[in-house]
């Protein structure tokens, strides 16, 4: 194992792997809030219900929240191998280069924006966490569970859409950028299918935004209405 993650390819795979742990998750998630676009209904939203479900998921023969639970442990060890591991391929790439730094040349703009994306979604899924998990950032009305009226009330504010269109603008282009290099990796990448993997990746990032940002713009435009 620690041969493993001693090698770059080694690094590289694992970079790979939890990347695909962390990709899973945002699809699911995504798909998930979209649960909130069947409005506040009558007292009971459906995405109230479906968080009530996740938390209940394999009860009675689990403990309640216990799959929850291992979602979370599994999502923070594929982040810490996801960010150790690119931490130390970028190292071990500029050792290789020297003190004489060649320009990288013919590298896109997300690959070369790829660290800056990466800080923000973590600052941004920081925030996140700590408004709709932990309810700490209680500038607008928050209660546990009532996930409908949580969202409905902090989408009213102008400055919490800008930061969700924000940090899951830096998903998408981190994501695009990611899904073009797992597929370099393991060696998919041929002349002839790189036009198909770089407009995979970048359709493939898009479908995942317009899910994520369909949810505060219909709130901010008022296609979603109050909780009941
Ligand atoms: C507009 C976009 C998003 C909305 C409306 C949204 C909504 C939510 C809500 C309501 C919760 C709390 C769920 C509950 O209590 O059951 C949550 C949790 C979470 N979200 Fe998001 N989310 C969005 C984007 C994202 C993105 C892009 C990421 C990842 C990069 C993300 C990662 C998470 C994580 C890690 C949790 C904590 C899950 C837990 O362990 O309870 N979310 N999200």
């Amino acid at each position: 194992m620690r041969e493993f993650w001693s090698s770059s390819i080694g690094k590289k795979i694992a970079v790979g792997i939890s990347g695909a742990i962390l990709v899973a998750y945002l699809v699911l998630h995504m798909v998930g809030n979209l649960n909130a676009l069947y409005g506040a209904g009558d007292g009971d939203a459906r995405v109230d219900d479906y968080a009530h479900w996740l938390r209940e998921f394999g009860e009675p023969l689990l403990p309640h929240a216990f799959v929850l639970w291992v979602v979370r442990v599994v999502l923070l060890c594929a982040l810490v191998v996801h960010v150790t591991g690119i931490v130390q391929l970028r190292r071990r790439a500029a050792a290789a280069r020297g003190p004489h730094k060649a320009k990288p040349i013919g590298r896109s703009l997300a690959s070369r924006t790829m660290v800056v994306t990466g800080v923000l979604v973590l600052a941004f899924v920081v925030f996140h966490i700590l408004q709709f998990t932990t309810l700490t950032i209680d500038v607008t009305p928050l209660r546990e569970g009532a996930v409908y009226a949580n969202l409905y009330w902090a989408f009213q504010k102008w400055y919490f859409v800008l930061i969700y269109v924000l940090g899951v603008c830096a998903i998408a282009f981190h994501l695009r950028h990611g899904i073009w290099s797992a597929a370099q990796t393991l060696g998919y990448v041929r002349p002839n299918r790189d036009r198909a993997i770089r407009s995979a990746a970048t359709w493939g990032s898009i479908v995942i935004a317009a899910g994520f940002l369909s949810i505060p713009v219909c709130f901010w435009t008022g296609v979603l209405g109050a909780p009941a």
